[in-house]
């Protein structure tokens, strides 16, 4: 099996996952806890875009699982050399593992990668257009601070959905769990086709908080590194329109919660207060990654055990 996408997942998948993830979880309050789910397997990951969350936790999950782990970058590696991917991954392939995560800078290579290895092949992001393992943190956050069934929440994004991986597998994972999701951006911040996002939108974040304010607001990086042009004004532009400064999380109510995939622009996408307060939720995030990180090498592997699944361990 492969994780290519949240698009890929049926509702079965998605929730047991998500299950699979929750029952993981309380061992990472387990000092030294490990179980032996993945023993004997090989997890190369093979991170060809910069990471700190998803490639560590990554790492750390396949070792909390006790997989052999082989982490592998573009520095130090024949690709340097000018070797193709292809060849790369058929070299790895040649001296066997089983599952293998991708992350690119490409949209598309993971699905490239299927018809190169027959071992399993998990998204870790490619370019604009999925990171599935962090929609699944996302909504496992979200099932830990409003209780398993989110589908009355509502959620709005707030930035760049042009660039963002992030943006479009959470939108697909918080709508198939039944929230409701709003994108908060300028035009130029829009993708151009917005019909595969099950999704509203609006422009006027302001009026959003005061007509109609969320249970949760995501933040979304304005990804300048895919840019090929200024698509606002300025930064400070950008801040007065959608930052989330400390008057508008005041004007907020005491029950929204805000989500942070990171790397987090501070003074930017919120102020230094903002990010800090415990309403921010992207320590639990980025915590309950390694839990999900867990779920999907083990899923992919059909290493886990059914009473894992059911979290009766
Ligand atoms: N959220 C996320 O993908 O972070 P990294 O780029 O640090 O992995």
């Amino acid at each position: 099996m492969n994780l290519l996408g949240i698009a890929d997942l049926d509702s079965a998948a998605l929730d047991g996952l998500l299950r699979t993830a929750a029952a993981y979880r309380p061992l990472l309050e387990e000092p030294s806890a490990k179980v032996d789910h993945l023993r004997g397997r090989t997890v190369v990951n093979l991170f060809l875009e910069s990471s700190t969350r998803t490639r560590v936790s990554f790492e750390l999950a396949g070792k909390l699982l006790s997989a052999d782990v082989i982490n592998f970058g573009s520095g130090g590696s024949s690709l340097a050399k000018g070797e193709s991917l292809r060849d790369t991954v058929e070299t790895l392939s040649d001296m066997g593992f089983d599952a293998i995560v991708i992350r690119h800078a490409s949209a598309g290579v993971p699905h490239q990668l299927t018809g190169w290895t027959d071992a399993a092949v998990v998204n870790g992001g490619d370019g604009m257009h999925e990171h599935p393992t962090q929609a699944l943190l996302d909504c496992l956050t979200l099932q830990q601070t409003f209780g398993p069934d989110i589908s009355g929440l509502s959620i709005a994004f707030v930035g760049d959905f042009a660039h963002s991986r992030v943006a479009r597998s959470a939108t697909l994972a918080f709508s198939a769990l039944g929230a409701t999701v709003t994108l908060v951006a300028p035009p130029t911040l829009l993708p151009h086709d917005l019909s595969p996002w099950p999704a509203r939108v609006v422009h006027d974040l302001d009026a959003l908080i005061d007509e109609d304010p969320p249970d949760v607001v995501y933040t979304i990086r304005p990804q300048a590194e895919r840019m090929s042009e200024a698509l606002y004004p300025s930064v400070a532009e950008y801040v007065i329109r959608y930052g989330i400064t400390d008057e508008r999380f005041a004007r907020l109510p005491a029950r929204t919660r805000l989500l942070e995939a990171g790397p987090l622009v501070r003074g930017v996408q919120m102020s230094n207060a903002v990010a800090d307060s415990p309403r921010n939720l992207m320590h639990n995030q980025v915590r309950n990654g390694v839990a999900v990180r867990m779920a999907v090498l083990a899923t992919v592997l059909d290493a886990v055990p059914a009473e894992w699944v059911e979290g009766e361990q």
